[in-house]
């Protein structure tokens, strides 16, 4: 039985396209919740195409489960987080081009950078997550730096849907839960590919975002929430 974790960044998107102040994620954190979501997201990118500043400081005054902030490990950014205090902070890279985050936080390679700001993101007393594709090196990594949380990159897999994709996260999974790391997932889940996840009991949190908020388009963002928690519900 897994939780879920709604992303509301595309309800910026939305915003951002015409520089109006509708439709306003705030709003859209307060749905979210009633609709039974297990915590709200937003990622704060350097370019601030969708989520704003003043966005993440309301958002973190009226959410009552859980705000995750998703950022880049920049000093800048730490110092936001360091500020607001979301209850957990997801580090994930960040490429100005591109179109949404298309891969992992490279653990291994960044060792001691990604270190030193989870040790200053957990000394402020948040919980940190460390968003990694589905590799038993990128595991080993994040559980040697002292990570709290793996989130699983599912965009490979939901692209794909072959058992090969599905056997690396289902590896990466076992492994993160015995070595005492929580384990979500998350990156291109639809109400589709996420029934190919029943059975990996090791997924604690789905984060999804995209795919709701545009179901929400069509038959509204408490329906579109309520569907996915129930999903969600049978991992
Ligand atoms: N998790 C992380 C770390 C992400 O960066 C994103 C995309 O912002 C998601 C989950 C959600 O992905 P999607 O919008 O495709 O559901």
């Amino acid at each position: 039985m897994a939780g879920l974790a709604v992303n509301v960044d595309h309800v910026a998107t939305l915003r951002q396209a015409r520089g109006v102040n509708y439709p306003d994620p705030v709003a859209a954190a307060v749905l979210v919740e009633l609709a039974g979501a297990d915590g709200v997201v937003v990622h704060l990118r350097e370019d601030r195409r969708h989520i704003q500043d003043r966005d993440v400081r309301v958002i973190r005054q009226i959410v009552q489960s859980k705000l995750i902030l998703e950022m880049a490990a920049t000093p800048g950014m730490i110092g936001i987080a360091l500020e607001v205090k979301p209850d957990q902070v997801t580090l994930v890279p960040e490429k100005r081009e591109e179109i949404t985050t298309e891969g992992g936080l490279d653990v291994v390679m960044h060792k001691d950078m990604v270190a030193e700001a989870i040790k200053t993101l957990q000394g402020g007393g948040m919980k940190v997550s460390l968003f990694v594709d589905p590799s038993v090196d990128q595991i080993k990594a994040a559980h040697k730096v002292g990570a709290n949380v793996v989130e699983l990159h599912t965009g490979d897999f939901c692209e794909k849907r072959t058992p090969r994709a599905m056997a690396a996260i289902q590896e990466a999974a076992r492994l993160a839960r015995k070595v005492g790391l929580e384990v979500h997932a998350g990156h291109g889940i639809d109400i589709r590919s996420i029934k190919d996840f029943v059975g990996v009991k090791e997924i604690q949190e789905f984060s999804i975002g995209h795919s709701i908020i545009s179901r929400a388009v069509f038959i509204g963002l408490d329906a579109a929430v309520k569907e996915m928690l129930a999903l969600a519900r049978q991992v």
